[in-house]
């Protein structure tokens, strides 16, 4: 689902964000992504969702090979993915039911009854009471269940995501990640960057362990 081969990232002529970076992940693993703050979990993330390109390296997600994605690609390509970013990214105009339903929106399959799947997911992220409110007034965390569930509704191949308990509290934390494990079985593949050790037990998987850049750790939890 995820391969990486002698990835580099380096931002202006000598900060390098990520260094020799080979990884492979299959389809239907659950791998957690750990590391020091400015160890380069989402500058990685950047690459897989398209957002930058790596400075030398090849990179391939999904079927993708994404060094030569076309731009007329990329949202076909985004479609099969869902991204859980570290600032959220929700649309300051949309209301919470509006942001959580518009990957169903896009792909515009008729046969999906869109309404019924958003308020599902709403309520098992705990908002389905806050369905017409505007991200401005909620709190961090609600917002990050927001991303959550708008990342999850179109069931995607591929989760990446980036802290996505990072603002919950410990109990939403976990509730958040048998949600994960739910869509895990049903044969979604996730990749997720945290700083919560506590949810590494939680379950036998994968982490992938940066550190300056650089892969230092690959074990089962
Ligand atoms: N656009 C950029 N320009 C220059 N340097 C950058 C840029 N983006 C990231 N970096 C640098 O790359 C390194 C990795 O940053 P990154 O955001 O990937 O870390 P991280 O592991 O996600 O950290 P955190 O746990 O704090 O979120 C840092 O040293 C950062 O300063
Ligand atoms: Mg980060």
């Amino acid at each position: 689902m995820i391969h990486l081969k002698h990835i580099y990232k380096t931002y202006g002529a000598n900060r390098h964000a990520l260094r020799d970076l080979n990884i492979q992940i299959e389809k239907g693993e659950f791998t957690f992504l750990v590391g020091p703050s400015g160890a380069g979990k989402t500058t990685l993330f950047k690459l897989i969702s398209a957002y930058e390109k790596p400075t030398t390296g090849d990179i391939e997600v999904a079927g993708y090979s994404l060094n030569s994605l076309k731009l007329g690609q990329t949202p076909f390509y985004r479609r099969k993915i869902g991204f859980v970013f570290q600032d959220y990214k929700l649309l300051k105009n949309k209301t919470v039911f509006q942001n959580v339903v518009l990957p169903l929106e896009i792909i515009n399959n008729k046969t999906i009854d869109k309404s019924k799947q958003a308020m599902e997911l709403l309520e098992q992220v705990g908002l389905h009471d806050l369905q017409d409110q505007y991200p401005d007034f909620l709190s961090g965390g609600e917002q990050q269940r927001v991303a959550i569930a708008r990342a999850l509704i179109h069931n995607p191949e591929l989760l990446v995501a980036d802290e996505p308990t990072g603002n919950l509290d410990p109990k939403m934390s976990e509730a958040i990640m048998q949600l994960f494990f739910e869509f895990s079985k049903k044969g979604t593949t996730f990749f997720v960057a945290t700083h919560d050790y506590r949810l590494l037990t939680l379950k036998n998987s994968r982490v992938l362990e940066l550190n300056k850049g650089e892969l230092v750790g690959d074990r089962i939890s």
